[in-house]
């Protein structure tokens, strides 16, 4: 979920007097004439920083068109200077964004070839298979696949998805989805309660089961259907197999994945707004 990180070129202090007390030679030295570049601020609540955002991103922009002649820039290729202020401090920062949000920015639900509300958007999707640790070949099965976030995110992985719905609408856009992407995989018409297939069947399951208002149970509890797919997980997965799944604290999630007898390598809780926290869990067969 990092969405920006640095590495910090200088340390300095804002200096009541004159702002920001960094050398021209710290600039030169990383700076290209024939580059491109912005800037952005990142006040932490510790900054007892007396200056404006906008005062130093002038009076940097200045400093470094002076020193290096480079032009300003908002594209995404340019290169971006990121203002720390800690306390006293200001860390000047060489920024290194995530290239792969950026992709995965792009491709929401709504630019999908199918789109459905209860479809799980990529960078969450992402996330979870980074934590089941898919990678291209792996057999990854989604039980409550709904229109296909997390397989679609798994098969640009390279990983073999095979997907289980009751929604039989959802399951043809899942596979519209899919072959947006030029992948197939295995989609089945079926209850997560009795998973239709054989043992060892795949090598992670990556999930998140309906608990919203968007997604039907047809009646069931979440809970229970939790429980009754997570009772399967170790015959249908194969050694050393990997599960992430994903609920709302409510569910009792951890403890489920504990009493299906899996073996708990972490929890990662994900704050969406002030009603919903969700939470993954990421377990292996014991
Ligand atoms: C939150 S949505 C899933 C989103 C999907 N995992 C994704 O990556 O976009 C939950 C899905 O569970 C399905 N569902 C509900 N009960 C089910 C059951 N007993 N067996 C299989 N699927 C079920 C719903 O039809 C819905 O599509």
């Amino acid at each position: 979920m990092l969405k920006e990180a640095g590495t910090i070129v200088h340390r300095g202090y804002t200096d009541q007097d004159n702002g920001l007390d960094i050398s021209d030679d710290i600039l030169c030295s990383w700076i290209r004439s024939d580059s491109k570049f912005h800037i952005r601020t990142l006040h932490l609540p510790t900054s007892t920083c007396p200056y404006e955002p906008q005062v130093l991103i002038r009076q940097l922009g200045r400093m470094v068109q002076h020193v290096s002649g480079a032009e300003v820039s908002f594209d995404y290729e340019s290169t971006r200077l990121l203002l720390v202020f800690h306390e006293s401090q200001v860390l000047l920062c060489r920024s290194k964004r995530s290239d792969l949000r950026h992709v995965l920015m792009v491709k929401t639900p709504r630019r999908r070839k199918f789109f459905h509300p209860s479809m799980m958007n990529s960078v969450l999707a992402r996330v979870m298979c980074n934590l089941a640790r898919i990678r291209p070949g792996v057999r990854v099965l989604d039980p409550f696949c709904g229109a296909g976030g997390i397989l679609c995110e798994a098969a640009s992985i390279g990983a073999v998805p095979i997907g289980i719905d009751l929604n039989w609408r959802l399951l043809r856009g899942a596979q519209a989805n899919l072959a947006d992407i030029g992948s197939t995989g295995l989609l089945i018409k079926g209850d997560a309660q009795h998973i239709p297939l054989t043992l060892g069947a795949c090598d992670a399951v990556v999930t998140d089961p309906p608990y919203g208002k968007v997604s039907s149970t047809r009646g069931s509890k979440s809970r229970n259907l939790v429980w009754a797919m997570l009772s399967q997980t170790q015959d249908i997965l194969s050694d050393h197999g990997t599960i992430c799944i994903c609920g709302n604290k409510p569910m009792g999630l951890p403890t489920l994945v504990e009493r299906a007898g899996l073996h708990i390598c972490r929890v990662v809780e994900v704050p969406v707004h002030k009603q919903l926290t969700r939470i993954l869990v990421v377990a292996t067969c014991a």
